[in-house]
């Protein structure tokens, strides 16, 4: 069947919005916080029943659609990127700031066909904010178009980046070996979020000018890099060249310039891929 992608936005802003008010309502409320990889690497409740909610509404209205979802591929699912048309779902990004009540929480649906990102809606629910775009036709902030910062000098730059969830200590060397070195290029400053989500849609709205991280998942950057590429910005694996969605990297900035000399600076962290 033809994939119709305003119909999918309308549908996915409007589920986005259901699961918002779950996430909302359990934001002030104790949360059960379970471990996954590591001491740092957090899941709730609310994490899996959120993701239980989308999958099933999914189902229901676009039966022939596949999945790939953060709390299911946790719960053993493979992650399996064909060329169907596919939802990549990550039910909450910034959990941690979720469990901390830090206001930078995100609904990410990303829905990819022939292994492209065609449709990407991130919902910062805090702050009732709806990132959208659609391939080909510019990105939003609740139905204002976006545009990235004009800077090319990276030492006039604001850098998002994150220390991620590893806490081995080879991990955490270069994590901070990284942020040293491009903090000395000079730059700005660097900012950490807590969402890679939300760090790839403030450049999409020109309230920074890249973000980077090793170790991300296919669901914390698929849906937010269509938003920054449609607000006119890049996208590019570590390594150079376009991104790769499983390979759990990305440089994300307002322009290529930026994005190069970011990259240029790092150190590459190696992850299986997703
Ligand atoms: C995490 C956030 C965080 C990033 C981690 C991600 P989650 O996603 O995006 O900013 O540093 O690498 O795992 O677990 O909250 O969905």
């Amino acid at each position: 069947a033809a994939v119709n992608l305003e119909e999918i936005l309308t549908f996915g802003t409007g589920l986005a919005r259901t699961v918002g008010s779950v996430i909302l309502d359990a934001f002030k409320q104790p949360k059960n916080i379970q471990h996954k990889m590591g001491c740092a690497d957090l899941v709730t409740e609310t994490d899996q029943q959120v993701e239980e909610m989308i999958i099933k509404a999914i189902k229901e209205t676009y039966p022939s659609h596949k999945f790939i979802g953060e709390e299911s591929v946790a719960g053993g699912l493979k992650c399996n990127l064909t060329d169907d048309p596919t939802w990549i779902v990550d039910p909450i990004d910034g959990t941690t700031n979720f469990v901390h009540r830090y206001p930078y929480v995100a609904v990410c649906l990303g829905f990819c066909v022939n292994k492209t990102v065609k449709l990407g809606i991130v919902y910062n629910v805090p702050n009732d904010e709806m990132f959208t775009a659609i391939r080909g036709q510019g990105a939003f902030s609740n139905g204002k178009k976006l545009a990235v910062s004009s800077e090319s000098d990276l030492s006039k730059s604001l850098i998002m980046a994150e220390f991620g969830s590893a806490r081995d200590p080879a991990t955490v060397e270069t994590v901070l070996k990284n942020m040293s070195s491009v903090v000395l290029n000079p730059v700005h400053s660097i900012h950490c979020m807590g969402s890679a989500a939300l760090n790839i849609c403030a450049v999409a709205s020109a309230q920074a000018e890249a973000y980077y991280e090793f170790g991300i998942h296919c669901w914390d950057y698929c849906a937010a890099s269509i938003i920054l590429e449609e607000a006119g910005g890049v996208t590019i694996d570590t390594e150079g060249g376009p991104m790769d969605l499983m390979a759990r990297r990305i440089v994300a900035a307002c322009n290529l310039t930026i994005a190069e000399g970011l990259r240029k600076k790092l150190v590459p962290i190696h992850f299986p891929r997703d």
